[in-house]
């Protein structure tokens, strides 16, 4: 079935974001477009509902408090958790950085990632004084799990990966990285920033630890972010910021905190973005996750199909990526490419992708990526293609 036709509005998928009028937009991976849902839902939190939460006896507190509370549950059930599981914070960066922060393994003072991690998955670990142990990656780009299996041991307090890569799309095999996590008694951390917009996920049936992701990139605001854990280890985690409503009992001696999730969000929190966060995805289970996942694998597979019949083109990743098409074009800058693209409003991101060392094994200083979202077509790989021809007259 189409997802046009799965959705409960009348317009096109396409017509649902106001803001690509006019653009082929291919940078969905650094940040999605908002469907109109979502500016409504903001429009009238702001303009209509607003009031703070957790902390007024009035009515209209008490209902915005309901709504914040159902975003919670929903940005919970997304990824098969439960509310109480279920931390708002400003991004996936940030839940990363609690988390490299507060989490505790005994005495473990050694982390396992990728070769294809996002920065905000090794800097914090660098900041919070782990030492780094780096998995490699199959000649295809995925994370290699045969080496991190022979890698993994007791020293380590966490394995930490990207569920999908956002330079190169391909999916882990979460389940395989959960057992080989436990067997030496480590943690699991999934960053899950390019796969809660594109899979449906399970945490209970992944069996990982930690879960993360971002609002901005599943069609939701800027600024708010989600971090699930096991509640055992939330709990006996200390927080990580003090203010209000985090605290059970204040005196100038001592002060008792309450549990997760409001353990973790001192302060007011970003209210709106959680009830933006909710629409989004409200909107996206309207799709469906399944849905989705096929609509964007089916465009990876046009799009590296067009783009290999393109003389001096480079794709790099899977054939299976998830939504996410890095490529490059001999003798080209990606930074040119890009800009040439942007002539023609093909919307792509060229550079680093914040994953300087996976650029070094990919042996490139940059790349070029398209990636997809609800919204994309063939009229987009299209316009890529006539671009890519442009770039290709340029610098011939
Ligand atoms: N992580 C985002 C990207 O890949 C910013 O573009």
């Amino acid at each position: 079935m189409n997802i046009a036709t799965r959705l409960n509005s009348a317009l096109s998928v396409r017509d649902q974001f106001p803001a690509i009028a006019g653009w082929h937009y291919l940078d969905s991976a650094a940040t999605a477009q908002k469907p109109q849902a979502v500016i409504d839902a903001i429009t009238n939190a702001y303009g209509r509902d607003y009031a703070t939460v957790h902390r007024g006896v009035y009515e209209r507190s008490a209902a915005m408090t309901q709504s914040f509370e159902a975003a919670r549950d929903a940005a919970a059930a997304l990824i098969g958790g439960q509310a109480d599981e279920l931390i708002f914070t400003r991004g996936a960066t940030e839940a990363i950085n609690l988390i490299a922060a507060r989490f505790a393994n005994g005495m473990r003072k050694r982390v396992l990632l990728s070769a294809l991690e996002h920065h905000s998955n090794i800097v914090p670990w660098q900041l919070a004084g782990y030492a780094i142990d780096v998995v490699p990656l199959t000649d295809d780009g995925r994370i290699d799990l045969d080496a991190a299996e022979r890698m993994a041991n007791e020293s380590h307090a966490i394995l930490s990966f990207a569920h999908v890569s956002n330079v190169l799309g391909s999916i882990l095999d979460a389940k395989r990285a959960a057992a080989i996590a436990h067997k030496v008694g480590a943690k699991l951390l999934l960053d899950g920033c390019q796969a809660a917009p594109r899979l449906k996920i399970d945490v209970v049936d992944l069996d990982c630890d930690f879960y993360v992701y971002s609002g901005h990139k599943l069609y939701g605001p800027t600024g708010i972010g989600c971090l699930w854990g096991r509640s055992e280890l939330l709990n006996a985690m200390t927080p990580y910021q003090g203010g209000g409503a985090m605290i059970d009992q204040v005196t100038f001696e001592k002060t008792s905190f309450l549990d997760a999730p409001a353990r973790f969000e001192a302060g007011t929190p970003h209210i709106v973005g959680a009830i933006g966060l909710h629409a989004a995805i409200d909107w996206t289970q309207d799709i469906g996750l399944d849905a989705l996942h096929a609509h964007e694998t089916a465009l990876v597979g046009e799009c590296r199909a067009a783009l290999r019949s393109i003389p001096g083109v480079t794709l790099f990743g899977p054939e299976d990526s998830a939504g996410i098409v890095s490529f490059g074009v001999d003798g080209v800058h990606p930074h040119d490419i890009g800009t040439i693209l942007d002539d023609e409003r093909v919307a792509v991101r060229a550079g680093h992708h914040c994953a300087q060392p996976l650029m070094e094994v990919l042996g490139v200083p940059a790349t070029a990526r398209a990636s997809f979202a609800a919204h994309s077509d063939a009229s987009d790989i299209e316009a890529l293609v006539q671009g890519l021809h442009t770039v290709k007259r340029i610098f011939g």
